[in-house]
């Protein structure tokens, strides 16, 4: 059984394609994809490890999909299970409120008793505010295609080095 289940929601396209070069990168027997659209409550138990992933969509909100598959996500026990958060947002049209939506999944998971890995420094990025902040630092990897496109796969890279070890052991 894969070891780790990435869960991810997506209106545009961005998160879905970095969630599918996650698995590219580590390997179909290690990951395994859920469009949470189409995901259940047992999918997400299976897993000792899991990746979330959500662009920041309306007014700093979580994108429909997993809006609806939240309290079904809610429903599920976490603990002794590790957890790290990816986020898409925009940090010029919405540095207000700049990747607001990881805040969600990682208030939610902490509170269903996982440990959260996988923080991210808030240096290179220009925005005013932002919710998923959390002792200085993002409490998952902030992405933005729509003004850092090209430090996109690098960042990615880099994070899953960080988180890697932990995921798999
Ligand atoms: C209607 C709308 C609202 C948005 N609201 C936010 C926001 O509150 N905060 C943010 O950081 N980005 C916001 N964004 C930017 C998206 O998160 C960004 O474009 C992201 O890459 C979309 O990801 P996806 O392609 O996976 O759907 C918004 C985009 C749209 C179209």
């Amino acid at each position: 059984m894969s070891k780790i289940g990435l869960f991810y929601g997506s209106e545009t396209g961005n998160t879905r394609k970095v969630a599918k070069s996650i698995v590219k990168k580590l390997g179909e027997d290690v990951v395994e994809l859920f469009n949470v659209s189409k995901a259940t409550a047992d999918d997400v138990a299976k897993f000792s490890s899991l990746i979330l992933a959500t662009p920041t969509l309306g007014d700093g909100e979580l994108v429909d999909s997993w809006k609806e598959f939240f309290p079904t996500f809610k429903g599920v026990d976490l603990s002794g299970k590790t957890v790290a958060i990816f986020g898409f947002g925009d940090q010029d049209a919405y540095g207000h409120e700049f990747c607001d939506a990881m805040i969600l999944l990682y208030d939610a998971a902490k509170a269903q008793g996982a440990t959260i890995i996988g923080g991210w420094s808030t240096d290179d990025y220009e925005f005013s505010k932002s919710k998923s902040i959390v002792d200085g630092e993002f409490v998952g990897l902030a992405l933005d295609n729509d003004n850092q496109k090209d430090q996109t796969e690098e960042r990615v890279d880099t994070w899953l080095d960080q988180i890697k070890p932990e995921l798999l052991g």
